[in-house]
């Protein structure tokens, strides 16, 4: 049985009078990488506000590493959906940022983070603007900030979906690396079909209003030795994305 690391139970949320999620319970084991997939406004990121602590639930709660966590913030490495990089510092001071807000001293924080660069691809970007590199390093860069906030669990709210399909299909194999080599276990939320079946161990389907997960599947694809364009073209990726689609268009 897999090491549980991060658990929502029965978790529901409402604005306003109005239920955006109802009844969410699910589990992230250690090294997984796991997808909420849900169209837009079914309460994705809803969901994740309170995974990381930023928003308490109406109902239920959040246990990491089998604590309650319901709640409490900065526990878990967050990637807001719109985290980007401070135009006016430069990408060293960008990802040590987490740290300096932790408490260390900015020197300190700089040597901390910069061991990190060349396992990021960031070699050499140090002290650039984030307008000097091109918007892959930039998720890098930011993901990388992310990490910095030193959890082994992390939140990814849609961190590739302003990418072009090159480079997202570049930044999925880079990730699926750079997790296992980093430790990371990794809740993923997304929209396109296609990322969740290429990146993810496990996926849940949120949908309906109030969002529900309406469904989760295990995708067991052999995906060793192939790259994604010929697994996004083989009869079993397209037998899982016909499955999806059943659950997703109702
Ligand atoms: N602070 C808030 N107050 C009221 N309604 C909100 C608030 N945040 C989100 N909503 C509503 O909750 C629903 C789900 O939003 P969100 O979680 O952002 O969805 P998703 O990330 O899946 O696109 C939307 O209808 C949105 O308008
Ligand atoms: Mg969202």
């Amino acid at each position: 049985m897999e090491k549980v690391k991060l658990e929502t139970k029965n978790v529901s949320v409402q604005f306003e009078n109005k239920k955006i999620i109802e009844d969410i319970s699910l589990k992230l084991c250690e090294n997984e990488l796991v997808c909420i997939l849900g169209t837009s406004g079914v309460g994705k990121t809803t969901l994740f506000n309170v995974i990381a602590g930023l928003l308490n639930p109406d109902e239920g709660e959040v246990e990491l590493n089998g604590e309650n966590i319901t709640g409490k913030s900065g526990k878990i490495s967050y990637m807001l959906q719109k985290d980007l990089l401070l135009p006016f510092k430069t990408i060293i001071d960008n990802v040590s940022l987490p740290l300096i807000i932790k408490g260390a001293k900015k020197k300190d924080a700089k040597e901390e983070s910069k061991k990190y660069f060349h396992q990021f691809g960031l070699e050499g970007t140090e002290n650039k603007y984030p307008s000097q590199l091109s918007g892959g390093m930039r998720q890098r860069a930011a993901l990388l900030r992310t990490y910095m906030f030193s959890s082994d669990v992390a939140l990814l709210d849609e961190p590739f979906s302003a990418l072009d399909a090159i480079t997202k299909h570049k930044m999925h194999t880079w990730y699926l690396n750079i997790m296992k080599e980093i430790k990371m276990s990794t809740l993923f939320i997304t929209h396109d079909i296609d990322e969740a079946i290429l990146i993810s161990d496990r996926i849940y389907i949120l949908s309906g209003s109030p969002g529900r997960i309406i469904k989760e599947i295990k995708v067991e694809m052999d995906k060793t030795d192939k790259n994604n364009e010929e697994i996004s073209m083989s009869e079993e990726f397209i037998e899982y994305k016909k499955e999806i689609l059943k659950y997703l268009i109702k």
